[in-house]
Formats: structure tokens, C-alpha cells, sequence
């Protein structure tokens, strides 16, 4: 008779019912690659009265997570509740009981896998979360198998389906950011508090992933560079259709001379730039290799098929692994020591768009602030905003970001000046 492989999952909404799901509808497929009947016995929410997106068939719903954790069958536990606490401590309880734990959480990863893959290994148990980066893109396995033998250069990617959503529907459909933040909740794409998603706190923490699993190093959330959508005005978007870009909430990690800088923010790409075509919910990653050189990883980076894919192929991982009996060991074992990249090694165009008092002599001011600080402009826009100001759009030349932020910081003492936007833009 087939072994049996018995889940419990944590969380029974956007993910968990797509794991269901699929554990469900692909359960023949599932039991021949792994040779288990991988079922879920115990699923927590916190309102057992809650109507469910599937029926509650052949397990239970409870309120109580030690119905789960304290459960000898239960030997996987799949968190999907999100937030920290208490998923941190559910998790943490879940290994020291020697259950192997898949979590789509990149909040918890970001800020604690250091912690959660120690206890894993202390445990011989599998912690998987191939679900935390961009859905249902297999990228976390492609970067750690697919290229380990590369020495990766640089990871570029839109990595939040929530924001890429909003600013595909704001440009091509004309709507209102609060408009279709509401599309993208009710579609289920968002956090619990789309605030992570606008203000590219999400994004910046799934570069925190990459950034671990690509280059070995522990960034800091606090050291990303992190800036979100709100401020992208609908005049930032008619520029960059002008200027043959598009806008995108775009997350880097390159690495150079052994050290890292990564970041998140809106980033202007030209309009023939792979990345620049990758609507909606969708997200892609763009991996530089110093030998592969450049590949793109490309599909739907949330919702709740799309992601549970992801999860239940980590649930698929930790059954092989269960069969060969070679739990236990981390998703990722490449470390390297962690340094940032100082300002004047980061180099980039930028786009900017400045406010200022029309008036005779302002232009020639902050042609001079920019010059003192070595900062070329390769594109000029100027145009009346009304009787008494004036847009005025610049492109740089490649500078470095602490010329760039030189520049800033004189422009933020003239009242006259207003820095409305800052965008890198990328070329080729
Ligand atoms: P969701 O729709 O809000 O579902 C959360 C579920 O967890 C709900 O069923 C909720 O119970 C349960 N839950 C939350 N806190 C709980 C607590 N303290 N005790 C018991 N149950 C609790 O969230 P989601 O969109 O599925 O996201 C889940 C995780 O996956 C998050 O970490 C998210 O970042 C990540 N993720 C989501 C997506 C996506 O597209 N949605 C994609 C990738 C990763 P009730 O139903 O009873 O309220
Ligand atoms: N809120 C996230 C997003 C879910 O929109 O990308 C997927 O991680």
C-alpha cells in the first residue's frame, strides 16, 4: 500500500485554498512523482463560520494551532496565514517537532530566515519557500539548481504583481490609483496591507531573498534602497511614453567586486527592454550570469493558483526528499561575506522631474548645481505648468548616485526648486 504523506495547512485564504486545490486536483500526478498520497488532514483559520473558496472535503478546519503542531501524522505543515507573529512561532514550534515547513511568507523570510533555517537544520527538517519571490515563477530553485554553476552579476526584476497591476491599469486603462489598488485586492493579489505593496516594501523584501540565494549575502531590509508608487504622477507616465519608456516598480541586485547594492523604486525601462512588456499581475526576473549571460524568468507572480503551484511543489520536494531520506538539508548553502557597495561605484542614468519658479535665471541655476557636481543631462524637457512655474524634466547622463545625491541636496536649498521624481532609467 502507498505511504501516506499527511499536511497541515496554516491559513485558509488566497493560497492555502489554492494549495487545496491543487494537492486535490493533481493528486494522481502528485503520488507517482513522490510515491505518497499526499492529503491535508487540519487546516487553521481564525472563523470556522467563514464561507470557503473550496469545500471543506476529507479534513478539518480548527482554530487551535496545536491541533496541527502537536499532531504525530502530521509531518508537513504549510504556512499561508502570512504576517510575522505568530507565523514566526508557529513555524519555529512546527520544526522542533520535526515537521518540515513550506511558507509562501517573504515577510518572515526576509526578516527571519537566518533564525528558521538554523532551527530547520538543527532539526533535520526541510524549510521551503519557493512561493515568498514571484508566485508562481519557479526562480528561487532556477537561481540555487538551474545556475548554480554561474557566477550570477546582477538580478533585476518586477517582483510585486500587486503594483505591476496598478501601473499597467493606470496607463493603459487611464483609472485611479485607489481605483485599481481595489481591483488588485479584490482579485487577491495584494497583502493583508497593500501599504507593503505601494510602498515597495514587498518588492524589497523579496530582493532580500534573491539577493541571499544569488550572491550568499545577508542584506538588511534597511539597506535596500526602497522607494514605491505612490508618487509616480500620470505626467511621469505621459514623459516616459514620450520618451519611449515605460514605468516599472523595478527591484536590482548587482553585485561588483564583491560587494552588493540593492534596491527597489520606479525605474524607467525603454520600451524594447524584455521586462518592459510584462503587464499586469505578472512579474518576471531578469538574471545576469558571467557565463550564461542573460536570461528572464516570466509568468503570474501572485494570485491564488499561480503561487500554490509553487507551494505544492515545494510539498513535492519535501516528499522526494522524505523517500530518499535526505531531509534536512538548506534550500541554499552559498554564503559569502556581505558588503554594500558605496554610492560612488553605483552608477546609473536617472530621470527627474523638477518644479520651479518660471522665472529668468532659475533654469540656468539648476544647470550649474548639476554641473558643480559632474551630472550631465543627455534630455531636456521644459514646459509651463502655469503663469508663475515651470515642469522642467531632465535625463542624466550615467553618474554616479553620490553625484546624483550631491546634486539633490543643493536642488532641496533653493525654494525656488521643487524635486517632484527621481527614477533610474535603464538603457539597453
Ligand atoms: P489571505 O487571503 O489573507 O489568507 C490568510 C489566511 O490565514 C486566512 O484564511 C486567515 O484565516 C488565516 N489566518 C491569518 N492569521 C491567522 C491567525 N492568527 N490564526 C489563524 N489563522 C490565521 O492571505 P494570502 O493572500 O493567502 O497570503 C498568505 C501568505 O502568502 C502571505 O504570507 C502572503 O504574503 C503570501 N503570498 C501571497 C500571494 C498572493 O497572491 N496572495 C502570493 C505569494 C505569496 P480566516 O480566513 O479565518 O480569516
Ligand atoms: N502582494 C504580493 C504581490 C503577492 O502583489 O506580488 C505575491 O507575493
Amino acid at each position: 500500500m502507498e505511504a501516506k504523506l499527511k499536511v497541515g495547512i496554516l491559513g485558509f485564504g488566497t493560497v492555502g485554498s489554492g494549495v487545496i486545490h491543487i494537492l486535490e486536483e493533481h493528486a494522481e500526478k502528485i503520488s507517482q512523482i513522490t510515491g505518497y498520497q499526499v492529503s491535508v488532514k487540519k487546516v487553521l483559520v481564525r472563523d470556522l463560520e467563514k464561507n470557503r473558496r473550496y469545500e471543506t472535503k476529507g479534513f478539518s478546519l480548527t482554530t487551535e494551532p496545536t491541533d496541527i503542531l502537536d499532531d504525530p501524522e502530521i509531518s508537513v505543515v504549510v504556512e499561508v496565514m502570512g504576517s510575522i507573529e505568530p507565523a514566526r512561532e508557529y513555524i519555529l514550534q512546527a520544526l522542533k517537532a520535526g515537521k518540515h515547513v513550506v511558507t509562501a511568507n517573504k515577510d518572515l523570510i526576509a526578516l527571519h530566515g537566518d533564525e528558521l533555517i538554523a532551527v530547520a537544520q538543527a532539526n533535520k527538517c526541510d524549510l521551503f519557500y519557493e512561493a515568498s519571490v514571484a508566485g508562481g515563477i519557479p526562480i528561487l530553485r532556477t537561481i540555487v539548481n538551474g545556475l548554480a554553476a554561474d557566477k550570477i552579476q546582477k538580478v533585476m526584476g518586477i517582483v510585486n504583481g500587486t503594483t505591476n497591476f496598478m501601473l499597467t491599469k493606470m496607463k493603459t486603462e487611464k483609472r485611479t490609483y485607489e481605483d485599481v489598488l481595489k481591483e488588485a485586492q479584490d482579485l487577491g493579489f495584494a497583502e493583508a496591507d497593500p501599504t507593503s505593496d505601494v510602498d515597495g516594501i514587498d518588492a524589497a523584501r523579496k530582493m532580500v531573498i534573491l539577493t541571499r540565494l544569488a550572491f550568499g549575502m545577508n542584506v538588511d531590509l534597511a539597506d535596500v534602497d526602497t522607494v514605491g508608487i505612490r508618487g509616480i504622477a500620470p505626467r511621469d507616465m505621459e514623459v516616459a511614453e514620450q520618451l519611449k519608456y515605460v514605468i516599472k516598480l523595478v527591484g536590482t541586485a548587482e553585485e561588483k567586486n564583491g560587494s552588493v547594492a540593492v534596491s527597489v523604486g520606479p525605474v524607467l525601462l525603454p520600451k524594447y527592454h524584455p521586462m518592459a512588456g510584462v503587464n499586469n499581475e505578472n512579474n518576471a526576473v531578469f538574471v545576469t550570469g558571467a557565463a550564461a549571460g542573460e536570461t528572464m524568468y516570466y509568468g503570474p507572480g501572485a494570485g491564488e493558483l499561480p503561487t500554490a503551484t509553487s507551494v505544492v511543489s515545494d510539498i513535492i520536494t519535501v516528499a522526494k526528499n522524505s523517500k530518499l531520506g535526505t531531509n534536512g538539508n538548506a534550500f541554499n548553502s552559498y554564503q559569502h561575506d556581505t558588503k554594500q557597495t558605496s554610492p560612488d561605484e553605483i552608477f546609473s542614468k536617472y530621470y527627474m522631474r523638477i518644479v520651479m519658479d518660471d522665472k529668468t535665471g532659475t533654469f540656468l541655476k539648476l544647470t550649474q548645481i548639476f554641473a558643480e557636481a559632474g551630472v550631465g543631462f543627455d534630455k531636456i524637457l521644459q514646459e509651463p505648468l502655469d503663469d508663475y512655474t515651470a515642469t522642467v524634466v531632465v535625463v542624466t547622463h550615467v553618474t554616479s548616485k553620490a553625484q546624483l545625491e550631491q546634486a539633490i541636496s543643493r536642488v532641496e536649498l533653493e525654494p525656488q526648486m521643487q524635486m517632484q521624481a527621481k527614477y533610474q532609467v535603464v538603457e539597453g
